[in-house]
């Protein structure tokens, strides 16, 4: 029998910095003292099991909430949802949060001068089916301005929340999109230092999932954990 690989540790730079100074809220975030480790116990080994039943099957697609569609570019989103061991995770909840197509969330936080689509809320959730698949169905989010420095603009993206099989697999990053001239001078897109990793948050174009005459698609896999993981969101 082949030993047990145990535990294994994020190569440096594949995860996001604590302290990123180009991103200014990492400064307040970051821990300024050496990080605790704590083992692993049942609660986090474990996690909540969802009940297909009781899935609004229309929370996948957010351009069928309101009355009316929403204005701007449909697009199709898809993928699987992966272990480290590269086995599809089934059965688990994938949410996602965006911004309309002028980039405004519909969030009282947000007081961007753009306007709100009353036809787009903006959050969708579902889960993977058996062979760890997950699509959504919405519209092309919008770059939107942001107080981080001076100029600064978000690149086009879409939050994820993904559980995993238990509460320490829950992994929250952010999906981009392929050619974004903005990605450059995103500081939270690039407080993961390599570069291999870091495009792995950049989704794909993708044929298959692209219907004729009706919507492009956007190919984002997500690994959980182990060295190839996805980067999470700082
Ligand atoms: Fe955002």
């Amino acid at each position: 029998m082949a030993n047990p690989v145990g535990y294994r540790r994020y190569s440096p730079g594949t995860q996001p910095a604590h302290l990123h100074p180009p991103y200014v809220s990492s400064i307040k975030r970051a821990p300024t003292k050496p990080l605790v480790y704590l083992p692993h116990t049942l609660s986090e080994i474990t996690g909540p099991l969802f009940d297909a039943s009781k899935v609004d099957v229309k929370a996948c697609d957010l351009t069928r909430q309101h009355a009316g569609e929403p204005l701007g570019e449909r697009i199709i989103v898809g993928g699987r949802v992966l272990d480290e061991n590269g086995r599809p995770v089934p059965h688990t909840l994938v949410e996602v949060w965006q911004a309309n197509s002028a980039g405004r969330y519909l969030h009282k936080v947000d007081q961007h001068d753009a306007p709100l689509d009353p036809n787009f809320t903006g959050c969708g959730h579902t889960l993977t089916d058996a062979h760890g698949h997950y699509r959504f169905i919405t519209i092309r989010p919008g770059e939107y301005p942001w107080r981080n420095h001076h100029n600064a603009w978000r690149p086009a993206h879409i939050h994820f929340s993904l559980f995993g099989p238990a509460f320490a697999t829950r992994l929250v990053t952010q999906m981009f999109f392929p050619g974004d001239p903005l990605l450059p001078f995103d500081p939270i897109f690039n407080c993961t230092a390599d570069e291999k990793a870091r495009n792995r948050l950049i989704s794909l174009l993708d044929w298959e999932t692209t219907e004729s005459e009706r919507a492009l698609g956007y190919k984002f896999d997500v690994i959980l954990c182990g060295r190839l993981a996805t980067p999470w969101e700082k």
